[in-house]
Protein backbone atom coordinates (compact mmCIF):
# COMPACT_ATOMS: atom_id res chain seq x y z
CA UNK A 1 0.00 0.00 0.00
CA UNK A 2 1.63 3.03 -1.18
CA UNK A 3 1.90 6.01 1.39
CA UNK A 4 3.92 9.01 2.16
CA UNK A 5 7.41 8.61 3.48
CA UNK A 6 9.47 9.64 5.99
CA UNK A 7 13.51 11.08 5.37
CA UNK A 8 14.24 11.14 8.59
CA UNK A 9 11.84 13.92 9.89
CA UNK A 10 10.65 15.19 6.80
CA UNK A 11 7.94 13.62 4.98
CA UNK A 12 7.72 13.36 1.83
CA UNK A 13 3.62 13.27 1.18
CA UNK A 14 2.23 12.33 -1.51
CA UNK A 15 5.09 10.12 -1.89
CA UNK A 16 6.21 11.55 -5.37
CA UNK A 17 9.37 13.62 -6.49
CA UNK A 18 10.23 16.23 -9.13
CA UNK A 19 13.76 15.10 -10.24
CA UNK A 20 16.38 16.98 -10.94
CA UNK A 21 17.29 18.09 -14.47
CA UNK A 22 19.49 20.53 -14.79
CA UNK A 23 19.02 23.62 -17.07
CA UNK A 24 14.89 22.64 -16.17
CA UNK A 25 14.10 22.82 -12.56
CA UNK A 26 14.90 26.29 -12.18
CA UNK A 27 12.75 28.26 -9.30
CA UNK A 28 10.49 28.96 -11.44
CA UNK A 29 9.94 25.64 -13.21
CA UNK A 30 9.50 24.15 -9.49
CA UNK A 31 7.15 26.61 -8.44
CA UNK A 32 5.06 26.37 -11.39
CA UNK A 33 4.70 22.34 -10.97
CA UNK A 34 4.82 22.83 -7.10
CA UNK A 35 1.58 24.68 -7.56
CA UNK A 36 -0.20 22.23 -9.97
CA UNK A 37 -0.20 19.70 -6.76
CA UNK A 38 1.24 16.67 -5.88
CA UNK A 39 4.61 17.04 -4.86
CA UNK A 40 6.53 15.98 -1.96
CA UNK A 41 9.74 16.89 -2.33
CA UNK A 42 11.38 19.57 -4.85
CA UNK A 43 15.23 19.28 -5.75
CA UNK A 44 17.57 22.02 -7.04
CA UNK A 45 19.25 21.38 -10.24
CA UNK A 46 22.70 19.81 -9.74
CA UNK A 47 25.09 22.39 -8.41
CA UNK A 48 28.67 22.86 -9.14
CA UNK A 49 30.30 22.62 -5.67
CA UNK A 50 33.41 24.30 -7.67
CA UNK A 51 31.45 27.14 -8.69
CA UNK A 52 29.56 27.61 -5.01
CA UNK A 53 32.62 27.39 -3.11
CA UNK A 54 34.51 29.56 -5.27
CA UNK A 55 31.30 32.30 -4.89
CA UNK A 56 30.38 31.90 -8.80
CA UNK A 57 27.27 33.90 -8.60
CA UNK A 58 25.16 31.46 -11.25
CA UNK A 59 26.03 27.91 -8.86
CA UNK A 60 24.33 30.69 -5.88
CA UNK A 61 21.70 31.45 -7.38
CA UNK A 62 20.68 27.57 -8.16
CA UNK A 63 20.42 26.99 -4.42
CA UNK A 64 17.38 29.96 -4.23
CA UNK A 65 13.88 28.34 -3.43
CA UNK A 66 10.56 29.52 -2.18
CA UNK A 67 8.78 28.83 1.42
CA UNK A 68 5.88 27.20 -1.15
CA UNK A 69 8.17 24.56 -2.50
CA UNK A 70 9.05 22.83 1.08
CA UNK A 71 10.10 20.19 1.69
CA UNK A 72 13.31 21.04 -0.79
CA UNK A 73 16.15 19.23 -1.65
CA UNK A 74 19.47 20.96 -2.57
CA UNK A 75 21.65 19.11 -5.03
CA UNK A 76 25.25 19.20 -5.54
CA UNK A 77 27.88 17.81 -7.37
CA UNK A 78 31.65 17.28 -7.58
CA UNK A 79 34.27 14.69 -6.85
CA UNK A 80 36.48 16.60 -3.95
CA UNK A 81 35.45 15.78 -0.47
CA UNK A 82 36.05 18.98 1.20
CA UNK A 83 34.54 21.08 -1.41
CA UNK A 84 31.62 18.67 -1.11
CA UNK A 85 31.36 19.41 2.59
CA UNK A 86 31.72 23.13 2.40
CA UNK A 87 28.85 23.17 -0.27
CA UNK A 88 26.77 21.03 1.84
CA UNK A 89 27.10 23.52 4.64
CA UNK A 90 25.99 26.13 2.55
CA UNK A 91 23.07 24.62 1.41
CA UNK A 92 21.53 23.92 5.34
CA UNK A 93 22.93 27.40 6.18
CA UNK A 94 20.20 28.68 2.87
CA UNK A 95 17.80 26.48 5.01
CA UNK A 96 17.25 23.31 2.19
CA UNK A 97 15.48 20.64 4.19
CA UNK A 98 18.10 17.56 2.70
CA UNK A 99 21.06 17.34 0.94
CA UNK A 100 21.49 15.23 -2.02
CA UNK A 101 24.55 14.01 -3.66
CA UNK A 102 24.53 13.21 -7.42
CA UNK A 103 25.95 10.40 -8.46
CA UNK A 104 24.67 9.85 -11.78
CA UNK A 105 25.67 12.45 -13.99
CA UNK A 106 27.31 10.95 -17.51
CA UNK A 107 28.73 14.59 -18.11
CA UNK A 108 32.57 14.45 -19.53
CA UNK A 109 33.31 16.69 -17.97
CA UNK A 110 31.62 16.07 -13.92
CA UNK A 111 32.84 12.69 -14.88
CA UNK A 112 36.64 13.71 -15.08
CA UNK A 113 37.02 15.29 -11.79
CA UNK A 114 35.62 12.37 -10.16
CA UNK A 115 32.26 13.40 -9.33
CA UNK A 116 28.34 12.42 -10.85
CA UNK A 117 28.52 8.76 -11.70
CA UNK A 118 32.24 8.61 -11.54
CA UNK A 119 31.49 8.32 -7.54
CA UNK A 120 30.15 4.93 -8.68
CA UNK A 121 33.61 3.27 -9.83
CA UNK A 122 35.38 5.16 -6.68
CA UNK A 123 34.01 3.79 -3.32
CA UNK A 124 37.02 5.02 -1.55
CA UNK A 125 36.14 8.72 -2.70
CA UNK A 126 32.83 8.50 -2.10
CA UNK A 127 32.88 6.81 1.15
CA UNK A 128 35.35 9.92 2.19
CA UNK A 129 32.49 12.39 0.67
CA UNK A 130 29.56 11.03 2.46
CA UNK A 131 31.24 10.85 5.76
CA UNK A 132 32.90 14.62 5.56
CA UNK A 133 29.51 16.07 4.81
CA UNK A 134 27.86 13.64 7.20
CA UNK A 135 30.19 14.89 10.06
CA UNK A 136 29.45 18.66 8.88
CA UNK A 137 25.74 19.04 8.47
CA UNK A 138 22.78 18.34 10.55
CA UNK A 139 19.48 18.03 7.82
CA UNK A 140 19.34 14.54 6.05
CA UNK A 141 21.91 13.56 3.59
CA UNK A 142 20.59 11.82 0.50
CA UNK A 143 22.01 10.53 -3.11
CA UNK A 144 21.11 9.40 -6.19
CA UNK A 145 22.37 6.86 -8.07
CA UNK A 146 22.55 5.38 -11.47
CA UNK A 147 22.59 1.65 -11.80
CA UNK A 148 26.39 1.47 -12.02
CA UNK A 149 29.02 2.83 -14.52
CA UNK A 150 29.43 0.82 -17.20
CA UNK A 151 26.75 -1.97 -18.83
CA UNK A 152 29.15 -5.21 -17.69
CA UNK A 153 29.63 -3.30 -13.77
CA UNK A 154 26.32 -2.68 -12.37
CA UNK A 155 26.81 -1.97 -8.69
CA UNK A 156 23.42 -0.22 -7.82
CA UNK A 157 22.95 -2.54 -4.69
CA UNK A 158 26.14 -2.53 -3.17
CA UNK A 159 26.62 1.74 -3.45
CA UNK A 160 23.19 1.38 -1.59
CA UNK A 161 24.67 -0.29 0.66
CA UNK A 162 27.77 1.36 0.91
CA UNK A 163 25.74 4.80 1.28
CA UNK A 164 23.41 3.45 4.27
CA UNK A 165 26.65 2.59 6.42
CA UNK A 166 28.06 6.54 5.85
CA UNK A 167 24.72 7.51 7.11
CA UNK A 168 22.77 8.20 3.96
CA UNK A 169 19.08 8.14 4.78
CA UNK A 170 17.10 8.37 1.42
CA UNK A 171 18.77 6.51 -1.71
CA UNK A 172 17.07 7.28 -5.32
CA UNK A 173 17.90 5.17 -8.18
CA UNK A 174 17.67 6.13 -11.85
CA UNK A 175 17.69 2.60 -13.13
CA UNK A 176 20.13 3.00 -16.44
CA UNK A 177 23.95 2.88 -16.12
CA UNK A 178 26.62 5.65 -16.96
CA UNK A 179 27.81 3.74 -20.21
CA UNK A 180 23.87 3.61 -21.02
CA UNK A 181 23.02 7.19 -20.95
CA UNK A 182 19.43 7.31 -22.09
CA UNK A 183 19.62 4.52 -23.98
CA UNK A 184 16.72 1.65 -23.55
CA UNK A 185 14.41 1.57 -20.57
CA UNK A 186 15.45 2.16 -16.82
CA UNK A 187 15.69 -1.22 -14.58
CA UNK A 188 13.11 -0.73 -11.74
CA UNK A 189 13.94 -4.42 -10.51
CA UNK A 190 17.02 -2.87 -9.14
CA UNK A 191 15.10 -0.50 -7.41
CA UNK A 192 13.23 -3.64 -6.09
CA UNK A 193 16.58 -5.10 -5.03
CA UNK A 194 18.17 -2.14 -3.25
CA UNK A 195 14.35 -1.79 -1.27
CA UNK A 196 15.03 -5.27 -0.13
CA UNK A 197 18.54 -4.84 1.16
CA UNK A 198 18.56 -1.37 3.12
CA UNK A 199 16.58 0.25 6.20
CA UNK A 200 16.53 3.96 4.92
CA UNK A 201 13.46 5.20 2.31
CA UNK A 202 14.20 3.99 -1.49
CA UNK A 203 13.06 5.87 -4.50
CA UNK A 204 13.32 5.04 -8.48
CA UNK A 205 13.53 6.81 -11.39
CA UNK A 206 13.13 6.31 -15.08
CA UNK A 207 10.48 6.41 -17.61
CA UNK A 208 7.32 7.23 -15.26
CA UNK A 209 5.16 9.74 -17.83
CA UNK A 210 1.62 8.18 -16.97
CA UNK A 211 -0.50 7.27 -13.89
CA UNK A 212 0.00 3.71 -14.70
CA UNK A 213 3.45 3.81 -15.21
CA UNK A 214 3.64 4.80 -11.35
CA UNK A 215 1.04 2.35 -9.74
CA UNK A 216 2.88 -0.21 -11.63
CA UNK A 217 6.41 0.57 -10.04
CA UNK A 218 5.44 0.96 -6.86
CA UNK A 219 3.57 -2.43 -7.06
CA UNK A 220 6.70 -4.23 -8.60
CA UNK A 221 9.43 -2.56 -6.25
CA UNK A 222 7.50 -2.26 -3.46
CA UNK A 223 9.66 1.26 -3.05
CA UNK A 224 8.90 4.30 -0.72
CA UNK A 225 8.58 7.13 -3.50
CA UNK A 226 8.77 7.87 -7.09
CA UNK A 227 10.67 10.14 -9.11
CA UNK A 228 9.26 12.25 -12.43
CA UNK A 229 11.50 13.90 -14.73
CA UNK A 230 10.91 14.23 -18.37
CA UNK A 231 7.13 13.49 -17.75
CA UNK A 232 6.22 16.49 -16.01
CA UNK A 233 7.87 19.03 -18.66
CA UNK A 234 5.22 17.15 -21.02
CA UNK A 235 2.60 16.86 -18.25
CA UNK A 236 2.82 19.27 -14.79
CA UNK A 237 -0.44 17.59 -13.31
CA UNK A 238 1.23 14.40 -13.30
CA UNK A 239 1.82 14.27 -9.87
CA UNK A 240 -1.18 15.04 -9.09
CA UNK A 241 -3.07 12.55 -11.21
CA UNK A 242 -1.01 9.94 -9.70
CA UNK A 243 -2.29 11.60 -5.78
CA UNK A 244 -5.31 10.98 -7.50
CA UNK A 245 -5.29 7.69 -7.83
CA UNK A 246 -3.52 6.92 -5.13
CA UNK A 247 -6.19 8.55 -2.77
CA UNK A 248 -8.66 6.60 -4.76
CA UNK A 249 -10.67 9.82 -6.35
CA UNK A 250 -11.76 10.76 -9.85
CA UNK A 251 -8.36 11.67 -11.92
CA UNK A 252 -7.50 15.41 -12.91
CA UNK A 253 -7.73 16.50 -16.02
CA UNK A 254 -6.54 19.63 -17.27
CA UNK A 255 -8.55 21.89 -19.48
CA UNK A 256 -7.03 24.01 -22.32
CA UNK A 257 -7.63 26.94 -20.29
CA UNK A 258 -5.70 25.59 -17.40
CA UNK A 259 -2.68 24.58 -20.05
CA UNK A 260 -2.67 28.47 -21.28
CA UNK A 261 -2.39 29.76 -17.89
CA UNK A 262 -0.12 27.41 -16.44
CA UNK A 263 2.25 28.60 -20.08
CA UNK A 264 1.49 32.26 -19.01
CA UNK A 265 1.62 31.31 -15.18
CA UNK A 266 5.85 30.31 -16.19
CA UNK A 267 6.61 32.84 -18.56
CA UNK A 268 5.81 35.92 -16.22
CA UNK A 269 7.50 33.94 -13.09
CA UNK A 270 10.52 33.52 -16.09
CA UNK A 271 10.11 37.25 -16.65
CA UNK A 272 10.64 38.41 -13.12
CA UNK A 273 13.92 36.07 -12.24
CA UNK A 274 15.94 36.84 -15.46
CA UNK A 275 16.53 39.25 -18.19
CA UNK A 276 14.56 38.67 -20.78
CA UNK A 277 16.24 36.38 -23.60
CA UNK A 278 16.93 33.05 -21.30
CA UNK A 279 13.19 33.95 -20.37
CA UNK A 280 12.46 33.52 -23.66
CA UNK A 281 14.83 30.67 -24.40
CA UNK A 282 13.35 28.70 -21.41
CA UNK A 283 9.60 29.54 -22.29
CA UNK A 284 10.18 27.96 -25.80
CA UNK A 285 11.61 24.95 -24.07
CA UNK A 286 8.18 24.36 -22.04
CA UNK A 287 5.66 25.01 -25.01
CA UNK A 288 7.70 22.82 -26.72
CA UNK A 289 7.30 19.66 -24.34
CA UNK A 290 3.94 20.65 -22.87
CA UNK A 291 1.49 20.82 -26.28
CA UNK A 292 3.47 17.90 -27.67
CA UNK A 293 -0.06 15.69 -28.93
CA UNK A 294 -2.43 18.99 -28.79
CA UNK A 295 -4.13 19.18 -31.78
CA UNK A 296 -2.08 21.77 -34.21
CA UNK A 297 1.13 21.76 -31.37
CA UNK A 298 3.50 21.18 -33.76
CA UNK A 299 2.57 24.40 -35.80
CA UNK A 300 1.77 26.05 -32.47
CA UNK A 301 5.70 24.91 -31.71
CA UNK A 302 7.29 26.33 -35.13
CA UNK A 303 5.40 29.51 -34.41
CA UNK A 304 6.98 29.51 -30.86
CA UNK A 305 10.35 28.80 -31.24
CA UNK A 306 10.62 31.98 -34.21
CA UNK A 307 9.02 34.11 -32.22
CA UNK A 308 11.51 36.91 -30.96
CA UNK A 309 10.20 39.11 -28.47
CA UNK A 310 7.75 39.02 -25.22
CA UNK A 311 5.02 40.33 -27.22
CA UNK A 312 5.49 37.90 -30.05
CA UNK A 313 5.03 35.15 -27.83
CA UNK A 314 2.05 36.23 -25.70
CA UNK A 315 0.52 36.68 -28.90
CA UNK A 316 1.31 33.49 -30.59
CA UNK A 317 -0.25 31.71 -27.16
CA UNK A 318 -2.82 33.69 -27.23
CA UNK A 319 -3.78 33.21 -30.95
CA UNK A 320 -3.37 29.17 -30.69
CA UNK A 321 -5.50 29.04 -27.57
CA UNK A 322 -7.85 30.87 -28.61
CA UNK A 323 -8.50 28.90 -32.13
CA UNK A 324 -8.08 25.20 -29.77
CA UNK A 325 -10.86 26.86 -28.16
CA UNK A 326 -13.05 27.65 -30.75
CA UNK A 327 -12.34 24.60 -32.72
CA UNK A 328 -11.38 26.83 -35.18
CA UNK A 329 -8.18 25.40 -37.60
CA UNK A 330 -5.14 26.78 -36.92
CA UNK A 331 -2.76 28.15 -38.97
CA UNK A 332 -0.01 29.98 -37.01
CA UNK A 333 0.95 33.06 -37.10
CA UNK A 334 -0.36 34.74 -40.54
CA UNK A 335 0.07 31.84 -41.92
CA UNK A 336 -2.06 29.79 -43.45
CA UNK A 337 0.12 27.19 -44.17
CA UNK A 338 0.47 24.93 -41.96
CA UNK A 339 3.89 23.48 -41.18
CA UNK A 340 2.87 19.83 -40.62
CA UNK A 341 5.30 18.29 -38.20
CA UNK A 342 7.94 20.23 -38.34
CA UNK A 343 8.81 19.69 -34.73
CA UNK A 344 11.04 21.99 -32.62
CA UNK A 345 13.80 20.30 -31.09
CA UNK A 346 12.57 18.45 -27.69
CA UNK A 347 14.52 19.11 -24.48
CA UNK A 348 15.17 15.29 -24.49
CA UNK A 349 17.42 12.16 -23.58
CA UNK A 350 20.46 13.86 -25.87
CA UNK A 351 20.37 17.40 -24.29
CA UNK A 352 20.00 15.53 -20.85
CA UNK A 353 22.48 13.17 -21.66
CA UNK A 354 24.63 15.79 -22.09
CA UNK A 355 23.76 18.20 -18.96
CA UNK A 356 21.89 15.82 -16.54
CA UNK A 357 21.93 12.32 -14.49
C1 LIG B 1 17.40 17.55 -19.01
C2 LIG B 1 17.74 16.63 -17.87
C3 LIG B 1 18.59 17.06 -16.89
C4 LIG B 1 18.89 16.23 -15.79
N1 LIG B 1 19.65 16.72 -14.77
C5 LIG B 1 19.81 15.99 -13.64
C6 LIG B 1 20.45 16.54 -12.49
O1 LIG B 1 20.86 17.70 -12.47
N2 LIG B 1 20.60 15.74 -11.40
C7 LIG B 1 20.15 14.46 -11.37
O2 LIG B 1 20.30 13.77 -10.36
N3 LIG B 1 19.52 13.92 -12.44
C8 LIG B 1 19.32 14.66 -13.55
N4 LIG B 1 18.64 14.14 -14.62
C9 LIG B 1 18.08 12.78 -14.51
C10 LIG B 1 16.62 12.81 -14.04
O3 LIG B 1 16.53 13.32 -12.72
C11 LIG B 1 15.99 11.41 -14.06
O4 LIG B 1 16.66 10.57 -13.16
C12 LIG B 1 16.04 10.78 -15.47
O5 LIG B 1 15.69 11.73 -16.45
C13 LIG B 1 15.09 9.60 -15.58
O6 LIG B 1 13.82 9.94 -15.18
P1 LIG B 1 12.62 10.43 -16.18
O7 LIG B 1 12.46 9.35 -17.20
O8 LIG B 1 11.44 10.59 -15.26
O9 LIG B 1 13.07 11.72 -16.79
C14 LIG B 1 18.35 14.92 -15.72
C15 LIG B 1 17.54 14.48 -16.75
C16 LIG B 1 17.21 15.32 -17.80
C17 LIG B 1 16.26 14.82 -18.86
Amino acid sequence: MTKPFKIRDVEINPPLVLSPMAGVTDISFRRLLKRRGGIGLTVSEFISVEGLTRNNPKSKRQMRFFEEERPFAVQIFGGQATRMRMAAEMAEEVGADILDINCGCPAPKVVKHGGGSGLLRDYARLEEILKEIKKAIRIPLTIKIRAGYFDHTINAVETAKLAEACGVEHIALHGRTKEQGYRGRANWDLVRQIKETVSVPVSGSGDVVTVEDALARWRETNCDGILIGRGAMANPWIFRQVEDALAGREIFQPTLEDKRAALLEYFEMLREDMPEIPAIGKMKQLAGQFTRGLQGGALFRTTIYHSHSVTEILDRITEYFEAMASGRPYFGEGNAQAVEEEEAPALDSCEAARIGS
